[in-house]
């Protein structure tokens, strides 16, 4: 049993594990990523702008038998996202799998009430973390490397049609556009960047009312991160299938 166990982990540091990274992964559904894309065998960088909440999570993988990193970053600070860059490239020098997960969802009010402080803080996390991120770690994304940036249904142009919850679905609107535009500029590289909309998902953020389990809000992510054809860039998808931006 011994041997097997030193072969096991022998393969794990040698043998081209596929690493990826996940924002917000110390719970819900980026926490769900990790734990399957662990179980893919994938080594997992776990992220969290809270270290405690991190290393908590990360123990909790480890025990799982996944092979897991966790290295602080808040991604609306372009210098955490610079010092966890810093870390990981001591690590490794390429990401197979870069999943913008973090998100926030904060009660703003009515489009006609909120206030610049509250909208700027909802956009740097939603929108600008996921674009300063494949910004910042472009040395190690790679062709064949693929960016999920985790939206939602609220970013639907057809969304912006209610008052509900303005900031945020205009925030995963925007991140769409940066889907797009990155999948533009990064098509040359073979580095394929897409959206996904999880479904109404049971996390602290979709409530104990909502539809979907958290294995299944992270199904298409992880699909996006494995099975899905490399050529796939630009688009937006929910339970695996194309959808409208
Ligand atoms: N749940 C749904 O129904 C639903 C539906 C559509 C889309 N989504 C999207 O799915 C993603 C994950 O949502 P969830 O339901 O898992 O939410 P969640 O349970 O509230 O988890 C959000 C995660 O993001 C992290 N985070 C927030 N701000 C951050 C920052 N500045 N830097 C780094 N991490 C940060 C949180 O960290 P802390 O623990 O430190 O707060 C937490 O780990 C989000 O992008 C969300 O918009 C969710």
């Amino acid at each position: 049993m011994k041997f097997i166990g030193f072969f096991d982990n022998f393969e794990k540091l040698f043998f081209c594990m596929k690493t990826v990274l996940i924002t917000g992964s110390n719970r819900g559904i980026g926490y769900e990523i990790a734990r399957q894309l662990g179980n893919q065998r994938f080594l997992v960088y776990l992220t969290a702008r809270d270290k405690g909440k991190g290393e908590y999570a990360m123990m909790h993988l480890r025990g799982l038998g996944i092979e897991c990193r966790f290295v602080q970053l808040d991604v609306s600070d372009v210098k955490s996202i610079e010092a966890a860059y810093h870390i990981i490239s001591k690590c490794t020098d390429r990401l197979d799998v870069l999943v913008n997960n973090a998100g926030i969802m904060p009660q703003t009010g009515s489009i006609l009430d909120i206030r610049p402080k509250a909208l700027r803080e909802v956009f740097d996390t939603n929108t600008f973390g996921p674009l300063h991120m494949v910004q910042v770690f472009l040395p190690m994304l790679k062709e064949g490397s693929r960016v999920i940036n985790i939206s939602s249904g609220l970013g639907k142009l057809s969304s912006q049609f209610s008052d509900y919850s303005p900031a945020y679905g205009m925030s995963k609107t925007a991140l769409n556009t940066v889907t797009l535009r990155l999948a533009h500029a990064l098509k040359g590289k073979g580095i394929a960047v897409n959206s996904v909309c999880p479904g109404w998902v049971q996390t602290d953020m979709g409530g104990p009312n909502a539809q979907r389990t958290v294995d299944k809000g992270a199904d298409t992510a992880v699909w996006l991160a494995t099975e899905a054809p490399a050529e796939l860039t630009g688009k937006f998808f929910r339970d695996r299938q194309e959808t409208v931006f």
